[in-house]
């Protein structure tokens, strides 16, 4: 499916983007509600025909397990000799790429960190490269996706507040470039938001499902009847991989109800998995670096509060509350106080099994 509406949410970057670097901004929301596909069309389709001349480098820590600071180094940087450093900051300046992975580094400095003698002091070689893009009239806009990835590595403190430490130098220090952090670890974004270094440097945007609306209309537009349509919404919501599924069943001729029920039943057997498996293996979350036992009935408890409720407060973290979050069931929303279903389909899945268990 071609990419579709988030008009909000790219008016609302871009008059981000437009204003001087402030704050860092943290891009959140549910698992797969489309940030990383927001986030690459702004980038792709929306800064491009800006007037503003942008460097963008998009920095994706997805798939890389990364357990030291070199192997976090290795992403963020592309080492070049000295030609290929000239070449690509020649190309980053005619904006002959759209965005870039990684930021260059010439390979004799680099090895610096590795091998040498000298120091390579390599947020501060971010820092430099960045005033040059600047000097030369560019306005560099850093995005990271998947940040949590580096949330545990500790060098001598954790790295992830050194990283904070740059961005915060970046953006309301120096006013070098925007800095966007994207993350769907819900867990994260609570510590994050009630993190003392972090207070009035940062915001936060939530990228969510989309609403009826915009569903309606999508539909639609690919031919849905109000039956089908009300269908999708009814068990989908607005979660856009799930109306992507919807679409491509409904081109391949598919009955749209039996789809939906299919995809309800199968979540419905992988939330009865991580219930059920409570009863035999004793599972723990980490609080505060404690292990904690994750109890059945507490976390039964829990969910029920769904039977009736779409959304409940949150009122702290509970270990029931945390191994629901690791599993993709719930989703927290610290700025708004809120905990949730990741999606429709997990309300519905959650409100069958409370039956079937007679909760
Ligand atoms: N605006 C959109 N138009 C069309 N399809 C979309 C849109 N947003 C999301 N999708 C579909 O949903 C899928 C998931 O989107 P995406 O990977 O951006 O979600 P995410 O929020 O980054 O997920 P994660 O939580 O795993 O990081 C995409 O591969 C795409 O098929
Ligand atoms: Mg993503």
């Amino acid at each position: 499916m071609e990419f579709y509406n988030r008009e909000k949410e790219l008016r609302d970057l871009l008059n981000m983007i437009n204003q001087d670097p402030n704050l860092i901004t943290f891009i959140y929301g549910p698992i797969n509600s489309g940030k990383t596909v927001l986030m690459y069309h702004l980038v792709n389709e929306i800064l491009p025909k800006q007037e503003e001349k942008y460097a963008t480098f998009y920095i994706n820590l997805r798939g890389y397990s990364i357990t030291k600071q070199e192997e976090f180094l290795k992403v963020l940087f592309e080492v070049c000799d000295e030609d290929s450093f000239k070449k690509k900051f020649d190309g980053i300046l005619k904006g002959l790429e759209k965005y870039h992975k990684a930021i260059p580094v010439i390979r004799r400095i680099w090895r610096e960190f590795f091998y040498g003698e000298k120091s390579f002091d390599a947020f501060k070689h971010v820092e430099d490269f960045l005033q040059e893009l600047n000097d030369k009239g560019l306005k560099p806009i850093i995005i990271f996706d998947e940040l949590q990835v580096i949330k545990d590595i500790k060098i001598n403190e954790l790295l992830i507040y050194r990283v904070f430490n740059l961005f915060i130098r970046l953006t309301k220090e120096l006013k070098l470039c925007h800095v966007f952090a994207i993350t769907s670890d819900s867990t994260f974004i609570e510590k994050i938001y009630n993190e003392a270094m972090l207070q009035d440097r940062a915001k936060y945007y939530l990228v969510d499902d989309f609403d009826r609306e915009i569903v309606e209309n999508l539909l639609r537009d690919k031919g849905f009847s109000d039956e089908e349509i009300n269908l999708v919404w009814n068990y989908f919501g607005g979660k856009p991989i799930y109306l992507v599924e919807a679409i491509q069943s409904k081109n391949m001729g598919k009955n749209i109800k039996e789809e939906v029920e299919r995809m309800l039943k199968l979540r419905e057997v992988q939330i009865r998995d991580r219930i059920e498996v409570l009863k035999f293996v004793e599972k723990h979350v980490r609080i505060e670096g404690k292990e904690i036992v994750v109890d059945r009935n507490r976390l039964l408890n829990l969910l029920s509060r769904f039977k009736h409720e779409e959304i409940i407060p949150y009122e702290g973290i509970s270990p029931e509350l945390l191994y629901l979050i690791e599993n993709n069931i719930l989703f927290l929303d610290p700025v708004n106080n809120i905990v949730k279903p990741q999606s429709k389909l997990n309300l519905l899945a959650i409100r069958n099994l409370l039956k079937e268990f007679n909760v």
